[in-house]
């Protein structure tokens, strides 16, 4: 399968459609295609109190090339210009080779809260000694994981003191009980586990249980991407070798400003989340877990900083981007949502961990395309640019009169709703 589909934005709706069609050999219109959308009955078995069905627009990453695959990727996003930006950074990346990635075991951490625990010191090692017990027991919650080669692996045990001040209780000792989850997400698995165990955790402990819940910080669950850009794939015809450091050096600069400061990193974060959130949503993920689990993670030191890295080394900007990726091929939605059956079936993935590096790599694209942006002449420009059409829209334009508005301010280089609103007047 290839990527590089040069000007695929040029192309009518249909036409895209075609064109993955031909590319992946699925379905483009028929039932079970693109337009095949999820309607208020299935959402009536999905959710509670259910009045309607809510769209966002599903768009595709072209050029992302990873570990020596080419890959279309689905993004589901309502903001302009995220899809263009990953895909154009994605481009830039393939001068280099395309991105490398690498990750760890699909391990998910449980976590059980042990109160009122008489001597933590014995409790701790009461639990450690009783460790293959547990871990067997644990597997008898969940069978199927364990002919499938995961199940519980290990068993840690962490005091929390009171932390004083306002904080009204004493120690408190968790149990954390790392479970390999396979190709799922892991929470339901691992949630029944901790509740299964609790009970023999309260006998060993001589304290109460209280929460018994899977962590959203998955650690244990990281995925992490690498790319190089050429100094020269970042000039345009005409355009010297100089400009292309001048941009890699642009890009440096803007890391190490993400790196030291928490204001700036929650920004540059979130343009990070712009990407993977897109292919969370197509991919019906459960992208509120990645999320606390991604900003968690930022702040491991102690400080809040940003998630990737850009340096500039002998001709070639280097990139770099770790997160904590915990996704599922299997279960929650992925088999029911139709759009996000259809998204599978456009990657065609054998396992959850390519799926992780495959999201993780749109970040990594996606951060490149904004800070090149920001870099060199600005967010406006590129963005603004795209978004003219619902500047348009909102300011009252309807049928042709939203491109020849758009088209207007973005020639006259004024997009924003004033210049929308004289437009229409005339
Ligand atoms: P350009 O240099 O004018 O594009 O960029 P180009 O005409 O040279 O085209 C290069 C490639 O970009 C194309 O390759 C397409 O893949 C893609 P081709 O197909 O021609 O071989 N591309 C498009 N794809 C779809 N629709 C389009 C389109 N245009 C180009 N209309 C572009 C134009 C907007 C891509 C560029 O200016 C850009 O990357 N800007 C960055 C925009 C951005 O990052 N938006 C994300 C939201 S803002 C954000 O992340 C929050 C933020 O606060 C984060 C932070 O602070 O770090 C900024």
């Amino acid at each position: 399968m290839k990527s590089e589909i040069a000007g695929f934005y040029k192309l009518s709706i249909e036409e895209r459609r075609n064109k993955i069609a031909e590319i992946t050999g699925i379905v483009a219109d028929e039932e079970g295609g693109f337009s095949e959308s999820l309607n208020v009955e299935m959402a009536d078995q999905m959710v509670e109190n259910v009045v309607g069905v809510m769209g966002v627009p599903l768009g595709i990453c072209t050029y992302l090339r990873v570990n020596g695959k080419d890959r279309l990727v689905p993004m589901a996003i309502e903001e302009s210009s995220v899809i263009a930006a990953a895909s154009n950074a994605a481009k830039l990346l393939r001068g280099g080779k395309g991105i490398i990635a690498e990750t760890t075991k699909p391990i998910m951490i449980g976590q059980i809260q042990l109160m009122d625990v008489p001597d933590m010191e014995l409790a701790r090692s009461v639990i450690l000694e009783a460790k293959e017990e547990l871990l067997q027991q644990g597997a008898t919650y969940t069978k199927l994981l364990v002919e499938l080669g995961g199940g519980p692996v290990d068993i840690e045990v962490r005091e929390l003191p009171s932390f004083g001040g306002d904080d009204p209780l004493g120690s408190m000792l968790i149990v954390h009980i790392l479970v390999d989850v396979r190709d799922a997400m892991g929470a339901n698995t691992v949630n029944t586990i901790c509740e299964g165990l609790s009970s023999r955790l309260v006998e060993l402990s001589g304290g109460r249980a209280r929460l018994r819940i899977l962590s959203n910080l998955a650690d244990k669950r990281l995925v992490t991407v690498k790319g190089k850009v050429p100094f020269e794939a970042f000039c345009k015809k005409g355009q010297s070798l100089s400009f292309g450091e001048e941009t890699a050096k642009g890009i440096e600069e803007a890391s190490v400003f993400a790196e030291r400061d928490p204001y700036r990193a929650a920004t540059h974060n979130k343009g990070i989340m712009n990407g993977i959130d897109a292919v969370l949503m197509a991919t019906g993920q459960d992208y509120r877990a990645v999320e606390a689990g991604v900003h968690a993670y930022a702040s491991r030191s102690g400080r809040y900083t940003s998630l990737s890295k850009w340096r500039v080394q002998e001709g070639f900007l280097y990139g770099e981007l770790s997160v904590p990726m915990a996704l599922g091929i299997v279960g929650g939605i992925t088999r029911i949502h139709p759009t996000v059956k259809q998204s599978f079936n456009i990657l065609n993935l054998q396992y959850a961990h390519e799926l992780a590096e495959i999201t993780a790599s749109v970040g990594l694209a996606q951060n490149l395309a904004a800070l090149r942006a920001l870099a060199m002449e600005g967010i406006q420009q590129g963005h603004m640019r795209l978004h003219a059409r619902n500047i348009a829209i909102e300011a009252g334009a309807s049928g042709e009169l939203i491109t020849i508005i758009s088209e207007k301010m973005i020639a006259s280089k004024q997009v924003n709703h004033e210049k929308a609103r004289e437009l229409l007047n005339k």
